[in-house]
C-alpha cells in the first residue's frame, strides 16, 4: 500500500479537471481502508473517497487523502425460486457488472447498461435510467463508518432512495465508505421497452425475440448517441436533476409555455426536462474558453481541454440564474462538488 504526495487527479475524474490531492493511495481490502483511515485521521481533517470519479467536480485541490476504491469480487450469494442474489464489491466497474449479469442471465440491470462509475457508488445517488432506477433491484449494502471503523449493513429502507438521492448524499454525507452491494435480480426477466426510444431502437436493430442481451444493447446504442464520451470530451453525465414541481406551479407556468415537456410523477407534481429549461434559455452548445454546454444534450457540461473546476462551477451558477429568473425554478446540481 503506497502513499503518493502531490498526486494529479485529472486522469481519475472524467470532467477532466486539474486537480492536486496531497496524498492519493489505492485499497484493494477493507484492512487497507482502515488503516489508511486511521492514517488520514493522525495527519489531515480530510479524506475523501473516489470510485471512477464520474459524478464529481473538483474545484479546488485536496488538501487531504483521496483514497480510490479497488476493493473486487462478483459472488453469487443466495438464491430462491424467482430470483438470484448477486454481492458485488464498491470498486468493480458499474458497466461490467452489469455485463457480467447479462452474461449469466441475472435480469434487471440491462436498462443500466454503459453507466460510467463503480458498483459501490451506484446507491449513492440511486442511479437511473431507462425507467429503471438500482433501487428497484437493490437489496442491501454493507459499509465502514470512516471514525469508528465498524462495519453497517443498510438495508433498502434504510438507505432511503429518492430521484438521485440516498442518505450517503445527506445525512450520512462523507460518513461511511460503501464496501459492496447485494442486489436481487430475476430469473425470468421482466423487460422494461416503455420509456424514452427504447422499442424504437429495438425495431432498428431488427430484434423479434427480446431478450436482456437486445435491452442492453438497445441502451448502449441509445445512450452512445446521445451523450458524450468522457474519454473524448470531459463531462459528468447530468449537471442537474430534473426538477420536480407542483401541478398548480406547473399550470400556470404551462399558460406562458405551451410546448413545456413533462413527465407526471404523482397526482400532484410533474418533473420537467431540465435539457429543455437550459435550451430555451439559449445555453445549448455555449462555449466560453473550455468550459461548455454540449451541443446535444445542455443538461450536460463539458470540459473541451483545459477548463478549470471554477470555470465550470460558475458556467452552472449562471445557467441556474437564468433558469431561476425565466421561470422561477432552481436548478439542484446531481454532480458532487468538491
Ligand atoms: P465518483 O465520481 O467516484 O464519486 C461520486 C461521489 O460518491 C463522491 O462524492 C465520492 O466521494 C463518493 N463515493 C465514491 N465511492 C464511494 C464509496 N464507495 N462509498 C462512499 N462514497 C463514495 N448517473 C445516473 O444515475 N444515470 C445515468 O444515466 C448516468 N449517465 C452518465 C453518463 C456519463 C457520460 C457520465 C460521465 C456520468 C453519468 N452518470 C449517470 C453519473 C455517474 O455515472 C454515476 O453517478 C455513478 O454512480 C458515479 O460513480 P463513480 O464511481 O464514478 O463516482
Ligand atoms: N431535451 C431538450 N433539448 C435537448 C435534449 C433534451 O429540450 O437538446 C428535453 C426533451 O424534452 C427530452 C428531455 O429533455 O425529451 C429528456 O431528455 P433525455 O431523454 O436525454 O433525458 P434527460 O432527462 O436529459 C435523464 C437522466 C439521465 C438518464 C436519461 C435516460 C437526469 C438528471 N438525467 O436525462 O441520467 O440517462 O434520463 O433515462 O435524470 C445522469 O444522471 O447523469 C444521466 C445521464
Amino acid at each position: 500500500m503506497q502513499i503518493l504526495n502531490n498526486f494529479s487527479l485529472r486522469p481519475f475524474n472524467t470532467f477532466g479537471i486539474e486537480a492536486i490531492a496531497r496524498h492519493f493511495a489505492t485499497f484493494s481490502t477493507v484492512e487497507e481502508l482502515k488503516e489508511l483511515l486511521s492514517e488520514a485521521s493522525h495527519s489531515t481533517k480530510n479524506n475523501l473517497v473516489l470510485g471512477g470519479g464520474s459524478n464529481i467536480l473538483f474545484t479546488k485541490n485536496v488538501d487531504g487523502f483521496v483514497l480510490k476504491n479497488e476493493l473486487s469480487g462478483i459472488n453469487l450469494v443466495d438464491e430462491d425460486e424467482n430470483h438470484f442474489y448477486v454481492k458485488a464489491a464498491a470498486g468493480e466497474n458499474w458497466h461490467k457488472f452489469v455485463l457480467f449479469c447479462i452474461q449469466h442471465n441475472y435480469a434487471g440491470l440491462e436498462n443500466l447498461s454503459l453507466i460510467p462509475g463503480n458498483v459501490g457508488t451506484s446507491p449513492m445517488q440511486n442511479i437511473g435510467a431507462y425507467g429503471v432506477e438500482i433501487k428497484d433491484v437493490f437489496v442491501s449494502l454493507e459499509a465502514l463508518h470512516k471514525k469508528e471503523l465498524e462495519i453497517k449493513i443498510f438495508t433498502k429502507d434504510e438507505c432511503r432512495f429518492g430521484y438521485r438521492e440516498s442518505v450517503f448524499k445527506s445525512e450520512f454525507k462523507d460518513q461511511f465508505v460503501i464496501l459492496n452491494v447485494t442486489f436481487r435480480l430475476n430469473k425470468v426477466p421482466v423487460f422494461n421497452t416503455s420509456y424514452g426510444a427504447i422499442q424504437q431502437e429495438l425495431d432498428k436493430m431488427g430484434i423479434k425475440d427480446l431478450s436482456i442481451q437486445a435491452i442492453s444493447q438497445a441502451v448502449i446504442n441509445i445512450r452512445s448517441s446521445k451523450l458524450p464520451d468522457p474519454k473524448q470530451i470531459g463531462n459528468a453525465g447530468s449537471f442537474f436533476k430534473n426538477p420536480t414541481v407542483d401541478i398548480q406551479f406547473f399550470q400556470s407556468l404551462q399558460n406562458q409555455f405551451p410546448d413545456m415537456p413533462y413527465y407526471t410523477t404523482d397526482v400532484s407534481h410533474v418533473k420537467i426536462p431540465a435539457a429543455w429549461l437550459i435550451q430555451q434559455c439559449g445555453w445549448k452548445g455555449y462555449r466560453k474558453g473550455d468550459a461548455g454546454v454540449h451541443v446535444n444534450q445542455p443538461l450536460v457540461l463539458v470540459n473541451y481541454g483545459n477548463a478549470s473546476g471554477d470555470e465550470i462551477f460558475n458556467l452552472s451558477e449562471n445557467i441556474l440564474k437564468s433558469v431561476q429568473e425565466k421561470f422561477n425554478i432552481t436548478l439542484e446540481r446531481e454532480v458532487n462538488i468538491v
